[in-house]
């Protein structure tokens, strides 16, 4: 017996379908057919906030060329997941090996330059700057700086404000809590703030990464594009590597998810276990 799901708004696979191709040509993410549910429930707060009777209509908004709401558009469609410290390996790698290996390969700039590309509502950039400060302890001197970037500039404003639920810290050890965040007061209650110390390495930018050319310029030491590259179909995977490739430095280092994987993509990088990859031509 099949249920028939009663709705707010009618939504058609054709509406479906249209909404998924522009995602796909704009955002670089393959949207599979078992999305239709979670389209209809994200969208469906934009098609009633604009006062519309159905998606074809909201459809006809956005094909029409409605600059602001294609904006609003591919904000809530956007998977944000993340959290401090996730997939710690990888911030264990960086401070273990790659951050010795920088000190003495950068010992003349004494610069450090890492790229977070993805960085959703600011943790991984957070953690990164956590991880740069604890590594680099013994010379304060050096020249570190963060670039983070998403398409999504809700969760920019987010990553920017740098204000999280008390329990998103409750991984942390009692000595980072108390060294970088603040505890909010009166209407923070139940938030942690993050210390100016970090924010100050850090620079947020709005970026979709299917934009050519980048208004960036590199090198960067390590560039960090964990769980973004999952949602892209190979062709695109594939041209995004060789472009992060072509802004690393001479063996930099890329890293992706854990449930990511370049098929052997880019001939000039090089797997060193664990999802990381370092450029060796
Ligand atoms: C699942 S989050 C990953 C966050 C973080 N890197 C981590 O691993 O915890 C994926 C992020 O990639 C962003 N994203 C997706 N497509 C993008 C694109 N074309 N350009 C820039 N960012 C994109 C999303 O907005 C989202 O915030």
């Amino acid at each position: 017996m099949s249920v028939v799901v009663e709705r707010e708004f009618e939504f058609t696979q054709q509406d479906f379908s249209m909404l998924a191709e522009l995602v796909t040509k704009h955002a670089g993410i393959i949207v599979m057919p078992e999305k239709f549910d979670m389209f209809y429930s994200r969208l469906a707060r934009r098609v009633r906030a604009l006062n519309l009777a159905n998606f074809k209509q909201y459809c006809d908004l956005l094909s029409a060329g409605n600059e602001e709401e294609f904006h609003h558009f591919i904000n809530a469609i956007t998977t944000n997941l993340t959290s401090f410290f996730r997939e710690i390996h990888h911030f264990d790698y960086l401070k273990s090996t790659i951050i010795p290996g920088l000190i003495k390969k950068n010992a003349s700039s004494k610069k450090i330059r890492i790229w977070s590309a993805g960085c959703s509502t600011g943790e991984e950039p957070y953690t990164l700057a956590i991880t740069l400060k604890e590594a680099l302890s013994a010379d304060p001197n050096w020249d570190v700086k963060i670039l983070a970037t998403d398409i999504d500039s809700n969760v920019l404003e987010t990553a920017s404000a740098g204000l999280y639920k008390e329990d998103r810290i409750a991984g942390l050890s009692q000595d980072q809590k108390s060294k970088w965040f603040k505890r909010g007061k009166g209407a923070n209650e139940g938030m942690v703030a993050v210390s100016q110390e970090l924010k100050d390495l850090i620079s947020f930018k709005r970026l979709n990464l299917m934009e050519s050319p980048w208004p960036l310029k590199g090198p960067f030491d390590v560039i960090f594009c964990r769980n973004v590259i999952i949602y892209f179909d190979r062709e695109t995977k594939e041209k995004l590597v060789e472009r992060y490739t072509d802004l690393l430095s001479e063996e930099g280092h890329v890293i992706i998810g854990h449930s990511e994987s370049l098929n052997k993509a880019n001939a000039r990088l090089k797997l060193l276990g664990n999802t990381v990859y370092q450029k060796i031509h």
